[in-house]
């Protein structure tokens, strides 16, 4: 199969689903994905969507949480669009028909989330990504110009004089071509790098390294962010434990019923991320015994009506949410870096543009705050829009290099991703893990980086965690989700940049 379309877009999560419904007004769309299109990290979102509604918020508190977060490293244009532009799209997203949860006074229901100063989280109990995905997929499914090719894999995408013109994908059969005026990647996170992960298994970073193969630069590969509180069952999936749980009052405690934030972190429970989660690991090191979730102080009523989702996850494990303390571990969860972009979503290859987890917009800089990644996808899909009809012309994007002429040139199936091997990935799995993982130190990530990189030649997977693991290897230093034993303090004279590649294809 080769085909034309006037837009392709990669993804069907919230990123890709948004452009979709706006793009479909001014050509032809093709959603290539690789499963269902409703699976997807979007798909599996607890604690909601971040945006400054309430009275006493305004994007300017917003704009400082998130800068905060950050560490030092976020964007600060790419921040002001996301709080402001935010507000907008949230407030259509309630036009279109989210069901977000109510207060008494018919309001949407604001939670609250670590480091964040005020309550500004909207959500639908705790299935807030179904509900988004819910509205905009009925959406962008009854639109005709909208096709969507389901079990389809993008493993290329089609560069023709240093232009990027469609992808490569394959289907289970002959796969094929689709050839695009613009291109959109939406293929989100890549938490599946990890052995432990609160990520599905569409999470491959497959965007991220398309990308890099394809001659686009890719940033900030080291910060990975690792969510506090995954349930920790041996030889259970990582179920993620949101952290609207400890917003509304659970705590974290260690297996002689001690509360133990406090002693390490001033913010206690809801300090950031990565704070939470290097304490808990502390705090099992010194006792030898792990760490728990308690909600047994708080309504079990409420507790079951607020997180239905949850409880009915831990009632399966044989755990009562409510009344039982659940044992935890930190996951990857986030990957804060990807493909560069600017604030329209264009990267550094002509006609390529990305939006959502696989882009590194410069909101998040080393470290994520809590509910931002939905706004994002959200915010940063319908901006790509206004960049993907904009007529071609090479050297318009932030940051261009553009490589002289030569012949024409294709990316062919030929040169197409190796297919996924999942002995080696599950030993790439396990080295991320152990050596790029929570904390890191030169020791063990010199020798990751040599076996990644002799292990990339035959996998993907091995790819990213290559780039990952080389980024983290570079930054000598601690910030946001990248923490390095051997040099644990952050040093804004050296290291008050972004660690950026491109490959030459
Ligand atoms: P995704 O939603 O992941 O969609 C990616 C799409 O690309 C999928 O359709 C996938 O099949 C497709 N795809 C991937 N590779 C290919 C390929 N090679 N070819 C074709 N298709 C491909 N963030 C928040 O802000 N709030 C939350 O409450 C929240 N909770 C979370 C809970 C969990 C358990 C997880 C895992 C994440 C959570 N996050 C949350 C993060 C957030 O859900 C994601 O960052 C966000 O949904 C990413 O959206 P996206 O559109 O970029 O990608
Ligand atoms: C959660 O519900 O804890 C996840 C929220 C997020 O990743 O932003």
């Amino acid at each position: 199969m080769h085909e034309r379309s006037d837009f392709l877009i990669i993804g069907s999560g919230i990123a890709g689903l948004r452009a979709a419904a706006d793009l479909a007004a001014h050509g032809t769309v093709t959603i290539l994905t690789k499963a269902d299109p409703t699976e997807s990290n979007t798909g599996y979102a607890q604690g909601g969507i971040a945006a400054a509604i309430g009275v006493e918020d305004s994007p300017e508190e917003h704009f400082a949480d998130t800068m905060a977060a950050g560490d030092g490293l976020c964007d600060e244009d790419a921040v002001r669009v996301l709080v402001e532009d935010g507000v907008t799209y949230v407030q259509e997203l309630l036009e279109w028909g989210a069901a977000f949860d109510r207060d008494a006074t018919g309001q949407p229901a604001l939670g609250r989330e670590g480091a964040h100063r005020v309550r500004r989280v909207l959500h639908a109990r705790d299935a807030t990504g179904r509900e988004i995905g819910r509205v905009l997929w009925s959406r962008v499914a009854a639109d005709p110009r909208v096709r969507v090719l389901r079990h389809s894999r993008a493993t290329r995408l089609v560069v023709r004089n240093h232009r990027c013109e469609g992808a490569i994908f394959e289907d289970g059969g002959r796969g094929g071509t689709i050839e695009a005026r613009s291109v959109l990647l939406a293929t989100g996170g890549a938490g599946q790098v990890y052995s432990d992960t609160t990520n599905p298994a569409i999470a491959t970073g497959d965007g991220a390294v398309m990308a890099w193969h394809a001659g686009a630069r890719v940033a900030d590969l080291e910060f990975v962010q690792f969510h506090p509180t995954a349930l920790a069952l041996e030889g259970m999936p990582r179920f993620l434990l949101s952290e609207a749980l400890r917003g509304e009052g659970a705590w974290l405690i260690n297996a002689d019923g001690e509360r133990f934030m406090s002693r390490y972190e001033r913010g206690g429970e809801l300090a950031s991320r990565d704070l939470v989660s290097r304490a808990m690991v502390t705090e099992v090191a010194r006792t030898g015994r792990p760490v728990f979730l308690s909600l047994q102080h708080l309504d079990p009523d409420w507790v079951h009506r607020r997180f239905p989702t949850i409880a009915a996850a831990c009632q399966a494990a044989g755990l009562d949410l409510a009344r039982d303390p659940i044992p935890v571990s930190p996951a990857a969860h986030y990957l804060m870096g990807g493909v560069e972009t600017d604030i329209c979503a264009r990267t550094t290859l002509p006609g390529l543009h990305a939006a959502g987890e696989v882009a590194c917009t410069g909101v998040h800089g080393a470290n994520r705050l809590a509910s931002n990644s939905l706004l994002e996808g959200l915010v940063f899909g319908a901006r790509a829009v206004q960049a993907m009809l904009a007529p071609p012309a090479a050297g318009e994007m932030n940051n261009v290099r553009v490589v002289d002429g030569g012949p024409v040139e294709w990316l062919l199936a030929a040169e197409a991703a190796p297919p996924a091997r999942p002995d080696l990935d599950h030993e790439v799995r396990k080295v991320m893990w152990t050596a790029v993982g929570l904390i890191r130190e030169e020791r063990a990530l010199a020798p990751a980086v040599e076996q990644l990189a002799t292990w990339s030649r035959r996998s993907n997977l091995a790819t990213l965690g290559y780039l990952i693991a080389r980024a983290a290897l570079r930054r000598e230093e601690s910030r946001g989700g990248h923490f390095r034993a051997d040099v644990p303090s952050r040093d804004d004279l050296n290291w008050r940049f972004h660690v950026a590649e491109k490959h030459s294809p």
